[in-house]
């Protein structure tokens, strides 16, 4: 099966991305939010990140009209669900909350044509469980975009036990068109890259907590590695309440102490520090918006 049309659900960091390189990549887009005037300020966002990328001379000026024009011609803007209808392919990028993934996939799998092919883009929750949700386990599979989509080349892909191999080969056929790389996961609790990613964020949260410098903790990490974020600069950008959500959740399947969360962390997200997106996080992003 050929796929066309993609619903995107969620206008999020990670909504936006998914919405962005699908559209600039040829597929029409149906984009929703539980709040729709965040999918039209996700668009503006997305054309104001042109611009910056023409200003920093990462493309052209006419690359720019080329992207702009793809993305007026392939995104329409959807209120609720009810268009999920039309498309071949549905990709939920929302709140990483199993009941709220759950009751959306349910939704969906009664709204969707039989043909229709449901993914989620989890972070950590299993694929075979959200699967069964949706009342269509063999059109189900993962798709685990990172952060900023438009940058990152991988796309872990994550089968269900009931995935069929035609969902399987649709999926990769979307991640080959959207020019991503493919990297097979398994369906455990935050498959492969969040299983190491999530600990190291952890280790890094907790040397704060011990009165270690985030700068110094970050400059280490690259000078390091040749990395060209360190953890907590890499925790601000994806989202504290994300990580913590991530955290959460993958401790709560696994038991695993690595993965439970440092208590600095959940008191930031409760303080309401989320990182870049609330403007202030391990570091301060005010004065730079
Ligand atoms: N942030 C990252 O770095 C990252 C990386 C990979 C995967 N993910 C995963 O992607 C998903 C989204 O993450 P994000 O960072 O974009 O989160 P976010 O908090 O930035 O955005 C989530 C969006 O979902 C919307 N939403 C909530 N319930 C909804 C519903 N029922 N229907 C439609 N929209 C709904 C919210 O209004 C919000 O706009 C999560 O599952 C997360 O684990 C995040």
């Amino acid at each position: 099966m050929e796929v066309g049309t993609i619903m995107v659900a969620g206008a999020g960091l990670m909504g936006r991305g998914i919405a962005e390189v699908a559209a600039c990549r040829g597929f029409k887009v149906i984009w929703s939010d539980v709040k729709s005037d965040l999918v039209r300020q996700g668009l503006s966002e997305i054309q104001q990140s042109f611009q910056r990328r023409v200003q920093k001379k990462k493309i052209t000026p006419a690359d720019h009209d080329r992207l702009l024009g793809l993305l007026q011609a392939n995104v329409s803007v959807a209120d609720g669900i009810e268009r999920a209808s039309e498309a071949d392919m549905v990709i939920e990028a929302i709140t990483e909350n199993f009941q709220l993934k759950c009751d959306l996939h349910a939704s969906l799998g009664k709204t969707c044509g039989p043909q229709t092919i449901l993914v989620s883009n989890t972070s950590t929750f299993s694929i075979t469980a959200l699967g069964a949700s949706s009342g269509r386990p063999d059109r189900f599979i993962g798709l685990h975009f990172f952060s900023p989509v438009p940058v990152m080349q991988v796309v872990e892909v994550i089968r269900g036990l009931l995935t069929s191999e035609q969902t399987c080969q649709a999926a990769l056929a979307v991640v080959a068109k959207m020019g991503k790389e493919p990297v097979l996961a398994p369906d455990i609790p935050g498959f492969i890259v969040n299983r190491i990613l999530l600990a190291w964020y952890n280790e890094a949260i907790s040397l704060v907590a011990a009165g270690v410098k985030p700068q110094d903790i970050d400059r280490g990490w690259k000078l390091a590695t040749n990395a060209v974020m360190g953890p907590l600069e890499t925790a601000d950008f994806s989202g504290l309440h994300v990580v913590l959500q991530a955290l959460d959740s993958v401790y709560q399947a696994t038991g695993d102490a690595k993965f439970k969360a440092n208590p600095l962390l959940r008191n930031m997200v409760q303080a309401g520090m989320l990182g870049r997106k609330s403007g202030r996080g391990f570091y301060d992003y005010s004065k730079k918006q």
